[in-house]
């Protein structure tokens, strides 16, 4: 009947009291008696109920398929569209006040008996039957893609151009561990897999371009962690003859823009924090500040106040890395004392005192903490318990972010926070010491902040003291971005990688000839698009918003690769 008209369940509105088509999935059957079945059938866009009657269906053979057929197989239903009786409207669901009473199916492919529950998935079964999966969760992919959208938008407006790099790249010591790939033309010569466009944006930056972004797909042999994977994207950007307040600007811009778009949250500016700051107040360089609880020290003022022997043991301030610090906490019902104690410290004192109680001196000391600001009082609640910590730096150090996190666990239930942390980590060290080894904290392409302290190549302590010009951008805990200032001069970039040992094989050569010829001064940074998109989503679980995630070993258990190759 050629009055039929092709619908899906996002237009049928269109087409109410109308002869229609449509096509999807039975996500549901239910038999009520032998002349009537009621099928739901979703597709892309939602779903819509069926109603087979034999009133209407002259036709015994539609009745047998109806009672063989299972969930899953595709149809294509032929009917007539309308609205469903008042008392019949389901309000809660898309085209709830909708049916099509079915003229006519015709199964597309019988779908076999599904061997596992698809209304309530494993994790494992998420990824091995992930056709079954996305059929019914693809929300979030098209969320990603509306994100991705919104992206190259905000890029194109803002005069970057999108330019694509190499994923088959040379195998260079760069920081995360390649994917190794045979080259069949050329014996016992491999390519490795691009962990990031890092060297060819440069490249483009040294080939006159502007403002160049991609949305890259990166590859990385790396440890596990549940906020990545071995296969990722980054939104990269680099901008030549501008520097690391530009970056911080255009990323801030964007960011703001996704949360206003996508989440209707406004995002004020976002503060700045020191590397080591962020260590000895958080414990972490990846702070997430909806934990408001910080380490404060007051070793300087205890020093200078003779009063100190009434309060503690004035021996321990003079033995090398011991400190005195305190978390300001709100006076609920909270056994905090107990809370600590399971951290069974070794060289650490602790005591829990609430402010009415401890001396004068402290007293002054807390009120000018307030007064400066630097103790808040986030609503009502009072913050009046005081947990003094005396003892080793190192343990309390090690310990803090696990501190943090237990005593906020409890708190958290008692106070309403904020919903978004969102944080830049600056002067990272440029170096770290693996192993007896000297690594970049970031990359080697790093700016430092120090140029002629990179000189003294054999005096580690003055190379490890040395800061670098980058930036993280941290949301939730979750390091989002990472970028920095790079080094233009071909002298400098030398002497990093001499520092990191990686020109012994001269596979940075082509690098250092390119940066002879005139290199613009350039910066950049690379947002984790996936943690992004997770995140904007307020998930923790960074396979959600990938359609095709690896298990976290790493492994695609739907293909079973990786696999031996015959
Ligand atoms: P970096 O290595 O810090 O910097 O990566 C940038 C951002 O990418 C994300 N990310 C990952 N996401 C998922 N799975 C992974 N395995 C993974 N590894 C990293 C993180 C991180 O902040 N070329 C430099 C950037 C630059 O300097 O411009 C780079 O790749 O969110």
């Amino acid at each position: 009947m050629n009055y039929f008209r092709k619908c899906d369940c996002n237009s049928l509105n269109k087409y109410i009291n109308k002869y229609i088509y449509i096509y999807g999935w039975i996500d549901d059957k239910r038999y009520i008696n032998n002349n009537c079945y009621f099928i739901e059938i979703r597709d892309f866009y939602g779903k819509i109920q069926i109603n087979f009657n034999k009133k209407n269906i002259n036709n015994n053979s539609i009745f047998y398929i109806l009672k063989k057929i299972k969930n899953e197989s595709c149809v294509k239903i032929y009917g007539f569209l309308k609205n469903r009786p008042i008392d019949k409207i389901n309000y809660e669901k898309l085209n709830g006040d909708l049916e099509i009473i079915a003229t006519n199916i015709l199964v597309i492919n019988y779908s076999d008996e599904i061997p596992i529950n698809i209304n309530n998935f494993s994790e494992k079964n998420k990824l091995k039957f992930r056709y079954l999966y996305l059929r019914k969760n693809l929300n979030l992919i098209k969320i990603r893609s509306y994100i991705t959208y919104e992206i190259h938008k905000f890029m194109n407006k803002n005069k970057f151009i999108n330019i694509e790099t190499p994923i088959l790249s040379k195998y260079l010591p760069e920081g995360a561990r390649n994917y190794i790939v045979n080259s069949r033309i050329y014996e016992n010569k491999y390519y490795s897999l691009s962990q990031s466009p890092q060297i060819f944006k440069q490249i483009l930056m040294m080939s006159g371009v502007n403002k160049y972004y991609q949305i890259a797909r990166c590859f990385r042999n790396e440890d596990l962690r549940s906020d990545r994977q071995p296969e990722f994207t980054q939104l990269d950007i680099e901008v030549s003859f501008l520097k690391s307040n530009y970056i911080i600007y255009i990323s801030e811009k964007l960011i703001k823009f996704l949360f206003k778009k996508i989440n209707n949250i406004n995002i004020e500016k976002i503060k700045k924090i020191k590397f080591k700051d962020s260590i000895i107040k958080y414990g972490t360089d990846k702070p997430d500040l909806r934990n408001f609880i910080e380490l404060f020290y007051i070793n300087e003022i205890f020093r200078i106040n003779k009063d100190i022997n009434k309060f503690i043991n004035k021996k321990i301030f003079n033995k090398k890395n011991k400190i005195i610090s305190f978390f300001n906490l709100p006076n609920i019902n909270i056994n905090y004392y107990k809370i600590l104690e399971n951290f069974n410290f070794k060289n650490i004192n602790f005591f829990i005192t609430n402010k009415n109680k401890i001396s004068k001196f402290l007293n002054k000391i807390f009120n000018n903490l307030f007064k400066l600001n630097l103790l808040k009082i986030n609503n009502n609640t009072k913050y009046d318990i005081f947990i003094i910590l005396i003892g080793d730096k190192d343990e309390i150090y090690k310990n803090l972010l696990n501190i943090r996190n237990s005593l906020f666990k409890e708190i958290k239930m008692y106070i309403n926070n904020v919903k978004t942390s969102l944080i830049w980590i600056t002067n990272f060290p440029m170096f770290k010491e693996v192993n007896n080894k000297i690594e970049c904290n970031h990359h080697p392409f790093t700016l430092p902040k120090t140029i002629n302290n990179i000189y003294n190549i054999n005096n580690k302590k003055k190379i490890l003291s040395i800061l670098s010009n980058s930036y993280d951008l941290v949301l939730n805990g979750f390091e989002i971005a990472s970028g920095s200032e790079r080094i233009n001069n071909k002298n400098i970039q030398n002497t990093i990688f001499d520092i990191i040992n990686v020109n012994k094989n001269n596979e940075f050569n082509f690098f250092l000839e390119a940066l002879k010829y005139g290199t613009p001064n350039h910066s950049g940074i690379a947002f984790g698009l996936d943690r992004l998109i997770m995140l904007l989503n307020n998930l923790d679980n960074i396979k959600e918003i990938i359609p095709f995630p690896k298990t976290s070993s790493f492994k695609d258990i739907m293909t079973d690769s990786p696999n031996k190759i015959f």
